[in-house]
């Protein structure tokens, strides 16, 4: 990491200036903040202010007996107050590094990650676990994981709010009760987690992570063991969730049916976001009848960088180096035609359909800053 100007104290060396005769200002903790303060420089909000979830060129690097693994490889992400999206991507796309980060349990290697104003580089051990009690809840995958098998549906509710601490016994019996009921678990709240279906126990584990009120509700993979028309049902109590209590939700899913009922769907691939679907209801001007519209758009990062779909540059026989043109209202990009630059899209492009050469060749830079 580079030593930030702020930090350096020129006392030491010049005996005219001296810390009282020069105010310095106090130091910056994180990167995070550099960036906020030069953005304020410039009059301009710094990336994902106003966003519930930001990361930031996140980067999480695992080391096994010297082997590197970059599951995380400079993510971008910025999820909006109130939203309720959906993460997709392959197996081993870096979805659950990323849950386990925003869950509090995992730290990134670099980069920058704040949830609702938390900054997860910087928070301390007591601080760690304040945020996994009060900020987030998440439901895994593993039905076993969320709940305590001893406990009933209501004991396992009740039993983060008395960790938080706070409300009397009757109070939490009735916020329990209450949760309980608007996931419509009502018939659940005496039933140990043996005696509950895999739907009903995960929706008791969506119950179980509002216990607190957290301003963010992380799932990974939590329609992963059921069937669809158990997903189904499981899937409308986050939407529950998301429409009574305002709570900000990202599931992972593989589930296509969950991915096409949320307003927003993330591409995460190789450790990137890489592309988002957008759904929304347009009104057909003519019959006055509605339907739901998805588009598909790439992912700009802050460099400029964009990921072409492969069907496309295939297709194009487009590789290393493509011509790009400024038109008013769009950009256009163009095979490279030059002798050497059209030989080499005949060597990875459509015909031969060499994968592997432009994997890496797929990026549009556009000026890097
Ligand atoms: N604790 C770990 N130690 C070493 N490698 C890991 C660890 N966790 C994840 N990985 C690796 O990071 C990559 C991303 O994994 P993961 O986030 O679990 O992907 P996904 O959830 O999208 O399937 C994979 O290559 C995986 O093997
Ligand atoms: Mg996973």
């Amino acid at each position: 990491m580079t030593t930030p100007p702020d930090d350096v104290t020129p006392a030491a060396h010049d005996p005219e200036a001296s810390p009282a005769a020069r105010p310095r200002p106090a130091a910056p903790s994180t990167l995070a903040e550099l960036e906020r303060r030069a953005a304020s420089r410039h009059g301009r909000p710094a990336y994902g202010h106003d966003a519930l979830i930001a990361c930031d060129r996140l980067v999480r690097v695992f080391t096994t007996d010297g082997v590197e693994v970059q599951a995380l490889q400079g993510l971008d992400l910025l999820v909006a107050e109130g939203e309720l999206m959906a993460l997709v991507g392959a197996s081993g796309s870096g979805k659950s590094t990323l849950m386990n980060i925003l869950a509090g349990l995992d730290v990134p290697t670099a980069g920058a990650a704040t949830v609702a104003g938390r900054d997860l580089l910087t928070m301390d051990a007591r601080a760690r676990l304040g945020y996994r009690r009060d900020v987030v809840g998440f439901v895994w995958q593993q039905t076993a994981r969320n709940l305590l098998p001893y406990l009933t549906a209501q004991q396992n509710v009740m039993l983060p709010m008395q960790l938080h601490g706070g409300r009397r016994r009757a109070a939490r019996t009735k916020a329990a009760g209450e949760l309980l009921s608007m996931l419509a678990l009502d018939h659940c709240r005496d039933r140990r987690p043996h005696q509950l279906s895999g739907g009903e126990q995960q929706r008791t584990a969506i119950a179980v992570a509002l216990a607190n009120t957290p301003s963010v509700l992380l799932a990974d993979e939590p329609t992963g063991e059921l069937d669809s028309h158990t997903a189904e049902q499981v899937f409308t109590a986050f939407r529950t969730a998301n429409e009574e209590l305002g709570t900000t939700i990202v599931i992972v899913t593989h589930d296509q049916a969950v991915a096409g009922e949320v307003r927003r769907t993330v591409a995460i691939r190789d450790g990137r976001t890489s592309s988002e679907v957008l759904r929304r209801t347009e009104r057909d001007a003519a019959t006055g009848r509605e339907s739901l519209v998805a588009r598909e758009y790439a992912m700009l990062d802050r460099a400029g960088r964009l990921q072409l779909p492969a069907e496309y540059t295939h297709s194009l026989g487009m590789a290393h180096r493509v011509l790009l043109e400024l038109e008013s209202d769009h950009i256009g990009v163009w095979p490279d035609r030059t002798a050497d630059g059209a030989a080499r899209g005949r060597e990875t492009g459509g015909e031969g359909g060499r994968e592997s050469e432009s994997r890496d060749g797929d990026e549009v830079t556009e000026g890097d800053s």
